[in-house]
C-alpha cells in the first residue's frame, strides 16, 4: 500500500488586497448576477472570465423547470468565451453569488461539473486559470483549478 498526501493551498484576500484588474473582474462577476435567471433556487450567480487579451466575458446561471437542464454561471461564461473568442486563453475566472440584494458571506464554491469544465479549459489552452471566488468575508484565490480538483480526469488519461 502506498499513500499519497495531496496538499491544497488557497488564499483568502480582502478585496482591497487584490490588483485593480482582479477587482475589476470580481466586480464584473458581481454585476453579472443581474443576468441570472434563477426562479427556482433564487440563488443568483455571476461569473466573469478574463481572456489573455484583457477582454472580460460574463455569464450567469440559467435555470429551467427541468432542473438539470439549467446551467451554472461558470460554465455559461466559459462556454461563451470559447464560442466567441476561441483563440483567446482564459487566464482568470471570478465568481460571485447573492440571495436577493445581499452577496454571500462565504466565497461561492463552484460545483464539481464546473470544476471539471474549468480543468478542460486549462487543458485546451495549456494556461492555468486564476480563480477568484467572492464572498463578503473575503475572496478565495486558487492558482489554477488543480488545488480545487485534485486527481482530475484529463484527456491524457484516455491515451
Ligand atoms: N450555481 C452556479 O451557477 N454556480 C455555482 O458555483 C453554484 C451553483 C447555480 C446553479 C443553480 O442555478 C443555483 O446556483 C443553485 O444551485
Amino acid at each position: 500500500m502506498k499513500e499519497y498526501k495531496i496538499e491544497t493551498v488557497v488564499r483568502i484576500y480582502e478585496l482591497a488586497e487584490l490588483s485593480e484588474e482582479e477587482r475589476e473582474l470580481v466586480e464584473a462577476a458581481m454585476m453579472a448576477t443581474n443576468g441570472s435567471y434563477a426562479p427556482y433556487s433564487k440563488f443568483l450567480v455571476g461569473a466573469a472570465a478574463r481572456l489573455q487579451d484583457g477582454t472580460i466575458v460574463t455569464g450567469a446561471n440559467q435555470e429551467n423547470a427541468a432542473y438539470p437542464s439549467g446551467l451554472c454561471a461558470e460554465r455559461t461564461a466559459l462556454f461563451a468565451a470559447g464560442a466567441h473568442h476561441p483563440d483567446q486563453p482564459v487566464v482568470a475566472l471570478a465568481v460571485a453569488a447573492r440571495k436577493g440584494r445581499q452577496f454571500m458571506a462565504r466565497p461561492i464554491s463552484p460545483c464539481g461539473a464546473c470544476r471539471q469544465v474549468i480543468s478542460g479549459v486549462e487543458e485546451r489552452y495549456g494556461v492555468p486559470i486564476r480563480i477568484l471566488l467572492y464572498g463578503t468575508e473575503g475572496v478565495l484565490v486558487s492558482e489554477g483549478i488543480k488545488p480545487l480538483l485534485p486527481l482530475c480526469f484529463v484527456d491524457e488519461d484516455m491515451r
